[in-house]
Formats: C-alpha cells, sequence, structure tokens
C-alpha cells in the first residue's frame, strides 16, 4: 500500500526501514524519503514504527492493514 504519495513510498519500503534500524520518522525519511515532504504521511509512518517497538527486527512481517486494527 502506498504511503507516501509524495515521494512514492510504500508500507514495505518502510518496514523494511524499520528492521534494518530506522527507529523514528526522521530515520525514515533520512532512508527512504517517506515523510520528508508535505508530512501527510507522518502518521502511518508513526502508526508503523509504534507496531514495530518492541521487536524491530520483524519488521518485515507486519501489514499496514494490522497497524490500522491495532487498538
Ligand atoms: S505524502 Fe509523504 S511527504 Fe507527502
Amino acid at each position: 500500500m502506498l504511503v507516501c504519495h509524495c515521494r512514492a513510498v510504500n508500507d514495505r519500503r518502510i518496514l523494511d526501514e524499520i528492521a534494518r534500524g530506522a527507529r523514528d520518522e526522521f530515520d525514515v525519511a533520512a532512508a527512504c524519503g517517506a515523510g520528508s515532504e508535505c508530512g501527510g504521511c507522518v502518521p502511518a509512518i508513526t502508526r508503523l514504527l509504534a507496531a514495530c517497538r518492541d521487536c524491530p527486527a520483524a519488521a518485515a512481517s507486519v501489514t499496514l492493514d494490522a497497524v490500522a486494527t491495532h487498538p
């Protein structure tokens, strides 16, 4: 699913960057550009980061749909 329309970055790319060590929205922006322009996607990036906080190495197995329904 496309998360960042400005930079055409999907959820898989962001989750891959989290698995590789991105720990906040600034790390994600530096790694792939998502969130570095209008900022409209930053809430979605923040949700992905929060969902992976306890186990970032497993981020590659997380889906945006799962994050959206996470309490
Ligand atoms: S939608 Fe991601 S920076 Fe604009």
